[in-house]
């Protein structure tokens, strides 16, 4: 591996589709604001805050699981799960959503009771997630389990496996839906979600 490919400044990855692509369910305007702007901000902070730091020489996960829950690594910590968790986001969402299939389909009617179900509280832990944060669905040990973090924090810094997340920050969704969390997220979860991105992580959870 070429150390110094990781010590060059972390790069604002291409969003996988148009901005207009996920309209009217997230609109342009929001896409545009939400990628170009907020995670643009993200990775422009984090640049700046590990530049002279031996972080700028540690890959993007490294980063994250090395300075979770060190109050003194805030900054870093915080513009690197956001760089992180954006990057997924994007990957989580496509304008041709479905449901499950195949062993992630079987793991949510055996585990989660079934994907109406899995709707049902996916929308719910992201609504009661008070101010802003994240909604997961994680492995962990093997297992499925919706999760909701705060603000940056990700699971993948505690060890669990992120297989789908929504950003519940208001900027994901205020131009939108104002203060309708529940609605935006009950229209992501049922018109924008990539179950085949879903797949391939619970694929690599084994
Ligand atoms: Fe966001």
């Amino acid at each position: 591996m070429n150390i110094m490919m990781q010590t060059k400044p972390f790069s604002l990855p291409p969003l996988p589709y148009a901005d207009a692509a996920l309209a009217p369910t997230i609109s342009e305007r929001t896409l545009a604001f939400h990628y170009g702007k907020h995670h643009k901000a993200y990775v422009d902070h984090l640049n700046e805050a590990v530049t002279g730091t031996p972080y700028a020489e540690l890959k993007l996960d490294d980063i994250i699981k090395k300075t979770f829950m060190d109050a003194t690594k805030t900054k870093i910590f915080n513009n690197a799960a956001q760089t992180w968790n954006h990057t997924f986001f994007w990957a989580c969402l496509t304008p041709k959503g479905g449901a499950p299939t195949g062993e992630l389909a079987e793991a949510i009617e055996r585990e989660l009771g079934g994907f109406e179900k899995f709707k049902q509280n996916f929308v719910k832990a992201g609504v009661e997630q008070f101010g802003s944060g994240w909604v997961w669905l994680v492995s962990k040990k093997g297992k499925l389990a919706i999760e909701a973090t705060p603000d940056a924090v990700t699971p993948m810094a505690q060890g669990k496996k992120c297989i789908l997340a929504i950003d519940v920050w208001e900027h994901a969704y205020y131009l939108d839906y104002q203060d309708r969390r529940a609605e935006f997220l009950k229209a992501v979860t049922d018109r924008l979600l990539n179950w085949d991105f879903a797949a391939q992580n619970f694929e690599r959870t084994g």
